[in-house]
Formats: C-alpha cells, sequence, structure tokens
C-alpha cells in the first residue's frame, strides 16, 4: 500500500502525540505548546501547511508548520523508525515548504539539537544551511 500524506487535523493528535513521544531528538512540551489545545491552537492559526504520512490506517510521519507571515518555521517532524530511509520525511518537508512558497513566505526556519547526527545530515542533505553563530532562548510564559 502507498503512503498517503495529508492536513493534520485535531484528530490526529492522540497518534501525533505518540509518534513525537517514540521518536528520539524532539524536544516536546507535553503541558504547553504541544498539549492538544496547543497543537490545536497552531492548527488553527496555520492552515494548509502541517502534514501526516499515513500507511493504510497507520500514522507513521508528522511535522508542524506555520509561518508569521515573513518566516516559515518547522516544528517536531517525526517519521516512525520501521519506516525510516524511504524519503517519508523529504517528502513532508517539500510540503511544508511548497505551501509557504504558494503563500509568498520565502524563508524557513527550524531547531536540531546539534547532537542529533541522524537530523543534522537529514537537513543537511535537503539542503538546509546551519548557522552555528546564532543562539536561542526560550521561556514558558505561566498562565493561570
Ligand atoms: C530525521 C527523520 C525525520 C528523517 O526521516 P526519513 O524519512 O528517514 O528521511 P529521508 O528518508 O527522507 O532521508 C533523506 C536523506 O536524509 C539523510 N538521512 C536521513 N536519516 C539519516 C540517518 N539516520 N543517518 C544519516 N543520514 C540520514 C540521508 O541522506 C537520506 O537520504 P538516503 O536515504 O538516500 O541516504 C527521522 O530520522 C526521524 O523521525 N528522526 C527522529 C525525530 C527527529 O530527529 N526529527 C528531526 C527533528 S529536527
Amino acid at each position: 500500500m502507498g503512503i498517503d500524506i495529508a492536513e493534520m487535523t485535531v484528530a490526529d493528535y492522540d497518534e501525533v502525540f505518540a509518534l513525537w513521544q517514540e521518536a528520539e531528538g524532539l524536544g516536546l512540551h507535553p503541558n504547553e505548546c504541544d498539549s492538544r489545545k496547543g497543537v490545536a491552537m497552531y492548527l488553527a492559526r496555520n492552515p494548509g501547511t502541517c502534514f501526516v504520512a499515513r500507511d493504510g490506517e497507520r500514522l507513521i510521519g508528522a511535522v508542524l508548520c506555520g509561518n508569521d507571515g515573513r518566516r516559515g518555521y518547522l516544528n517536531h517532524l517525526a517519521v516512525a523508525e520501521a519506516y525510516r530511509r524511504r524519503r517519508i520525511g523529504t517528502v513532508l518537508i517539500h510540503r511544508c515548504t511548497d505551501a509557504l512558497k504558494q503563500m509568498g513566505i520565502r524563508r524557513c526556519n527550524l531547531f536540531v539539537f546539534a547532537a542529533n547526527d541522524a537530523a543534522v545530515e537529514f537537513w543537511r542533505k535537503l539542503g538546509w544551511r546551519c548557522y552555528d553563530e546564532f543562539g536561542v532562548k526560550a521561556m514558558s510564559l505561566n498562565i493561570e
């Protein structure tokens, strides 16, 4: 059976979150932005740029992609271990970047853990440039 790519919906959340939890190398925040509510907000704000891959019923890949009207951002790309090295990650990213291009977004950023060798090589192979001179700062915004 072929692999199908579809836009991610909130109904995919449980399977997507399970995939993210199994995947090494992702920085998940289950009680903040990666909660069901957090992902639902993200999908509502970013229609047409977040995707899942399925082999029949089985969810085997996922990626979040959004933009702020100027830059695109990619998060939480994951492919199930048994399906890796079959270009599924590549296809998911091309779907995201094609959708961004159609919106007129001409640049895209992402974070990758420097020690995640497989991901570093994946992004290098796809032509993404690494900016070692940039630092990243982050903070949890506590909301009652
Ligand atoms: C990174 C990841 C998404 C790649 O998905 P994938 O579907 O296996 O990637 P592709 O098959 O499209 O790989 C494209 C190319 O990237 C490179 N690549 C991918 N995985 C690699 C690995 N483990 N080691 C070395 N190179 C790799 C290869 O050059 C590959 O082409 P090739 O198979 O013809 O040599 C997948 O390994 C994964 O889910 N990892 C865990 C989560 C993660 O780290 N996500 C990225 C967060 S930034």
